[in-house]
């Protein structure tokens, strides 16, 4: 059933070391039967325009059996697609559609946390939650699974410990038997208790059904989360989601995940074609990201740290500096994302209010990120210059974090909104009938075929950006070497390459670096000097 990738470029060895991983939102992506809800056949029907623009692989967000509390990462069973989103043979199929173009499949697996709909949290329900005897733990071997305990107080009646969830109130929930669980997302997400071999076997077992499959590796969901601090201690403050990036915390960047993704890495190495797992991994400092991609580990950890980094010149050169010496002392790769399905556009946050100024720092930002060193994440859409949908009513709404408020950024919505691509009124080619979310009106100039042949549109730069990054030997993996530049300007050059960005808002005048090969905005050449816009990038052949 294993569909051969047909050769190309990432048929080389390392291939993950430079790839461009375009991100398919499962949900908002294409729509093939009518339902307003993106699915796989809709996906597989798409594919060429991923291939069309350049990327090396697909990363395909959870399909899998779900309620849907949390947009799919809410898992009831791993080895069955949703109805929703189609069937075992939709994927089989996608998958070997994505090879005969030439782009690799990723696919996401939640560890962490099941649905509460899985079949072992409801046997866990189901369970008597007396204490086994002697441990001082709620229920037995199916809440084991789990991580129940009593509450605290003289009846139980408050939580077992001061942890709050991701998306905002406590972590925990208590159960009609007066149990309490750990969910440290929502709850209808508990999390799984990794101290557990059987939980291990499991995930080796969906690993294996899924590489069974095709898939040439994993994008592990909360990869940091999986282990938590020994006793479950108390924090003593509040407002923890917001320490996640600063420093460890009991339930996050525990040592003890290493220890998961070496053996995760041991399976993923006995199969061929070199299959490679990608950390969710939220780590306080780039030094300890790194530690997810030693060379017995996963082979890419997600680089927040730059997809965070605001759009000033000084701030951008620390943080590439730090991703790329973080990540060159354990010998990996780094990775490079400005958007995915969890925060706000970056077109929007560039912007601050202002969409024209957020579009050119938008495609100056991509022209930046596809020249430095290592490989590269596109959420869909940001080809076309997508902003944030800012606008959704409330009863639209899906995402738990907007109802349990405080968590995360709290609007995830905005960023899912479904894919325009041809036709003047919604949902521009999305699929037969409507989306779950609405399309914008204005959105009719920003769809696929509108963009096609514009040499000017966003969708053309972000394709000849990708040909040139194919074509030319010194992008991609390799080194790179700051040149010295005037303030709000860098420059930077690798083998036969340089790239200048301008974060200013004025023009800025340098000495011509050599040819032109492509601009977020063009450049005014005069004898010997060019002018470089306000808000660009532009990459030159020395
Ligand atoms: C990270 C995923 O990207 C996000 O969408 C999800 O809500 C959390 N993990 C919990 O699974
Ligand atoms: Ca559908």
């Amino acid at each position: 059933m294993t569909q051969e990738l047909t050769p190309t470029r990432t048929a080389q060895r390392g291939w993950w070391r430079d790839a461009v991983i375009y991100q398919v939102y499962v949900r908002s992506f294409a729509d093939s039967n009518g339902d307003g809800i993106g699915d796989l056949r809709g996906i597989r029907d798409r594919l060429p325009h991923v291939a069309a623009l350049g990327a090396d692989a697909v990363w395909l967000t959870p399909f899998y059996a779900s309620p849907q509390a949390d947009g799919g990462y809410d898992v009831a069973d791993y080895r069955v697609v949703d109805p929703l989103f189609g069937s075992l043979d939709d994927a089989a199929e996608l998958i070997s559609t994505a090879h005969e173009l030439g782009l690799r499949v990723i696919v996401d697996v939640v560890p962490n946390h099941t649905s509460d709909q899985h079949a072992w949290f409801r046997a866990a329900l189901a369970e008597d939650a007396a204490p086994a005897e002697g441990t001082e733990r709620d229920g037995g071997a199916a809440r084991e699974r789990y991580h129940f305990r009593p509450g605290r107080g003289a009846d139980g009646e408050l939580p077992p410990n001061d942890w709050e969830s991701v998306f905002g109130g406590p972590a925990w929930t208590r159960t009609r038997d007066g149990a309490w669980y750990l969910h440290l997302f929502a709850p209808q997400q508990p999390d799984l208790n990794w101290r557990n071999p059987e939980v291990h076997e499991e995930f080796d077992s969906i690993l294996r059904f899924w590489l069974g499959l095709g898939v040439d590796g994993f994008r592990i969901d909360v990869a940091h989360g999986m282990v938590k601090a020994e006793g479950l201690p108390d924090i003593g403050s509040r407002e923890q989601a917001k320490m996640i990036g600063s420093q460890v915390l009991p339930f996050f960047d525990q040592d003890g995940v290493h220890d998961i993704h070496r053996g995760w890495r041991r399976l993923l190495d006995s199969y061929a074609g070199e299959r490679i797992g990608v950390a969710e991994a939220w780590a306080p400092s780039p030094e300890r990201l790194a530690l997810y991609v030693r060379p017995d580990e996963l082979h890419q950890a997600f680089n927040f740290q730059f997809l965070n980094c605001p759009w000033d010149a000084t701030a951008m050169h620390a943080v590439i500096d730090a991703s790329l010496a973080a990540t060159a002392s354990v010998g990996a790769p780094t990775t490079w994302v400005l958007s995915n399905h969890d925060v706000v556009r970056h077109l929007t946050r560039y912007g601050a209010g202002d969409d024209a100024l957020g579009l050119r720092r938008a495609r100056a930002a991509a022209l930046l990120m596809l020249a430095l060193p290592g490989s590269a994440y596109l959420y869909q859409g940001e080809e076309l210059g997508l902003p944030e949908v800012t606008v959704l009513p409330d009863d639209v709404r899906q995402d738990p974090s907007f109802f349990r408020s405080n968590g995360q950024d709290g609007l995830r919505d905005g960023c899912r909104v479904p894919m325009p691509w041809s036709g003047g009124e919604p949902p521009y080619g999305f699929g037969p009938a409507g989306s779950w979310l609405p399309q914008p009106d204005t959105w009719k100039s920003l769809t696929v075929e509108a963009q096609t042949g514009d040499p000017l549109s966003t969708l053309e730069l972000y394709r000849s950006a990708l040909a040139l990054r194919r074509e030319l030997p010194g992008l991609g993996d390799g080194e790179m070497e700051w040149q010295e530049s005037a303030e709000g300007l860098l420059t930077f050059t690798r083998p036969g390459f340089a790239c200048t960005l301008n974060t200013t808002d004025h023009e800025a005048e340098l000495a011509t670096p050599g040819r032109l090969l492509i601009a977020s905005a063009a450049p005014v050449f005069s004898d010997g000097t060019v002018a470089l816009s306000a808000d660009s990038c532009a990459w030159w052949a020395i």
